[in-house]
C-alpha cells in the first residue's frame, strides 16, 4: 500500500462518507496509526464527555475511585454533603499524585508532606508553610473536573466550554424512561486489557451480524431493529420477550421484569453507543454497561458493569440467581474479545484495505463517520 501523506485529509475518505450500504468501512490506519489516535483524543476525547461509572459505587462519604484517562488521572469522590465530585489526581504543593485504586478517606492527606484536602478539595492542613510569604491556602485547593451525573451515571469532560451532558445525550433520557434506572445499583465491575483500537471494540458491540458465528455457542444469532437518535449516541431495539441478561437455557432462573416498562422496553433489550465510547445493554431485568478506554491506537481497557433495581438486588436469591447472569456475561464478553483482538491483528497488515457493509452493519458505518466528524481537517 502506497504510504499516504495526509491522513486528515477528507479525500481519503469519501467512500466512507456514502451511504451504509454503498460505503467502504473506514481504512485501516484509523485502527492502528498513532497520529490518527492522538487526534481521536485531542478532538475527540478531552473535548467531550467520558462515561465513568456509577455514583452508587462511591455510596458513603468519603468513598473514591481513581481513573486513568488520557494521561490524566482523576479522582472521583463522595464529599460530606453526598455531592459526587471529580478532581485531578494531584497535590497543588508540587504535583505529588494523591491516590491509588479506591477505597474511603475522612480527607485525602498527601503521601509527600502530608498537605491535607478536605473532600470538598479545599486544602485544610499544610504544616510548615507558615512562613512561606503571602501564602494563601484558599488558592490551592484541589483542582475540580467537570462532572456530571444522569440517572446516577457519572460522566466527566476535561472541556468547560462543551455542551450539558442533557444536551450531549438529547433524547436518550426519554427512551429508557420507564427502566427507572436511578433506581440500579451496580453490583459488579470487571476489568480486561484489550489489544485492539477502541472502536474495533465498540463496532463489534454495536451490530449482530457477527452473533451466529462469534456466539454460535453461547448466545447465538440476534436480530434488530434501528432507534432514531436524537443527541449523541445510535441504537438498536431487539425484539425479545425475555430477558437476553442470561443464557436461554437459564430463563427460568431469571429475575422479575422491572415494573412499569412501556411496550417497547417490555418487548425488548436496547443496545446503545453513547459516543463517543460507551455501550448500554438495557434488557427487561438489568442493565449492563462496556466502557472502552483507549490507552493507545492497538490498546484499550474495557470495564464491564453490570446493574440490577434495588429491590432484586434486595432478594434473598440475589446471590444465587445472579450467577447466571455473571456466567452469560463470562462466556460472551471474551468471545467478543477475541474476536477483536484478532480484527487488530488482522488489520495491522500492509495488505489490509477498507472494506464493505452489510444491512445488519449501519452503526458501524454511523461509528465511522461520527469519528471522521471530529478528526478530519
Ligand atoms: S507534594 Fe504534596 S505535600 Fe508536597
Ligand atoms: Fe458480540
Amino acid at each position: 500500500m502506497a504510504a499516504v501523506k495526509n491522513i486528515f485529509d477528507p479525500d481519503h475518505y469519501a467512500n466512507v462518507r456514502r451511504t451504509a450500504l454503498e460505503a467502504e468501512t473506514l481504512p485501516p490506519w484509523c485502527y492502528t496509526s498513532q497520529a490518527f489516535y492522538d487526534r481521536e483524543v485531542e478532538t475527540i476525547f478531552k473535548k467531550t464527555w467520558n462515561f465513568l461509572g456509577r455514583a452508587d459505587e462511591v455510596p458513603n462519604h468519603g468513598d473514591y475511585m481513581t481513573f486513568d484517562l488520557f494521561g490524566e488521572s482523576l479522582i472521583i469522590l463522595r464529599d460530606k454533603a453526598g455531592a459526587v465530585r471529580a478532581f485531578a489526581n494531584i497535590c497543588r504543593h508540587r504535583g505529588t499524585r494523591l491516590l491509588d485504586g479506591c477505597g474511603n478517606r475522612r480527607s485525602i492527606t498527601c503521601p509527600y508532606h502530608s498537605w491535607a484536602y478536605a473532600l470538598n478539595g479545599d486544602l485544610i492542613g499544610a504544616g510548615g508553610m507558615e512562613q512561606t510569604i503571602d501564602f494563601d491556602k484558599a488558592q490551592y485547593g484541589l483542582v475540580p473536573i467537570r462532572l456530571e451525573t444522569w440517572n446516577g451515571y457519572i460522566f466527566v469532560t476535561f472541556n468547560n466550554d462543551s455542551e450539558s451532558l442533557a444536551d450531549h445525550l438529547g433524547d436518550l433520557p426519554a427512551l429508557l424512561a420507564s427502566h427507572d434506572l436511578s433506581n440500579m445499583v451496580c453490583v459488579r465491575r470487571k476489568e480486561f486489557d484489550l489489544a485492539c483500537n477502541w472502536k474495533i471494540y465498540l463496532e463489534n458491540a454495536m451490530e449482530e451480524y457477527h452473533t451466529p458465528t462469534v456466539h454460535r455457542q453461547s448466545i447465538g444469532k440476534q436480530a434488530t431493529l434501528r432507534i432514531d437518535a436524537d443527541g449523541q449516541w445510535d441504537g438498536m431495539h431487539m425484539p425479545t420477550d425475555e430477558t437476553i441478561a442470561v443464557l436461554k437455557e437459564d430463563l427460568g432462573g431469571a429475575f422479575p421484569q422491572i415494573p412499569g416498562l412501556d411496550t417497547r422496553a417490555a418487548g425488548g433489550t436496547y443496545f446503545l453507543v453513547i459516543y463517543p465510547s460507551t455501550f448500554f445493554a438495557v434488557t427487561q431485568d438489568c442493565m449492563w454497561w462496556l466502557q472502552l478506554f483507549p490507552t493507545g491506537p492497538g490498546r484499550t481497557k474495557l470495564v464491564a458493569g453490570s446493574c440490577f433495581p434495588k429491590a432484586t438486588v434486595a432478594r434473598d436469591d440475589f446471590a444465587e440467581k445472579v450467577e447466571r447472569y455473571y456466567y452469560r456475561w463470562d462466556t460472551s464478553l471474551p468471545e467478543d474479545n477475541a474476536i477483536s483482538e484478532r480484527q487488530q491483528a488482522g488489520l495491522g497488515s500492509a495488505f489490509s484495505t477498507p472494506g464493505r457493509l452489510s444491512i445488519h452493519e449501519t452503526v458501524v458505518h454511523d461509528i465511522a463517520n461520527w469519528v471522521l466528524d471530529r478528526t478530519l481537517d
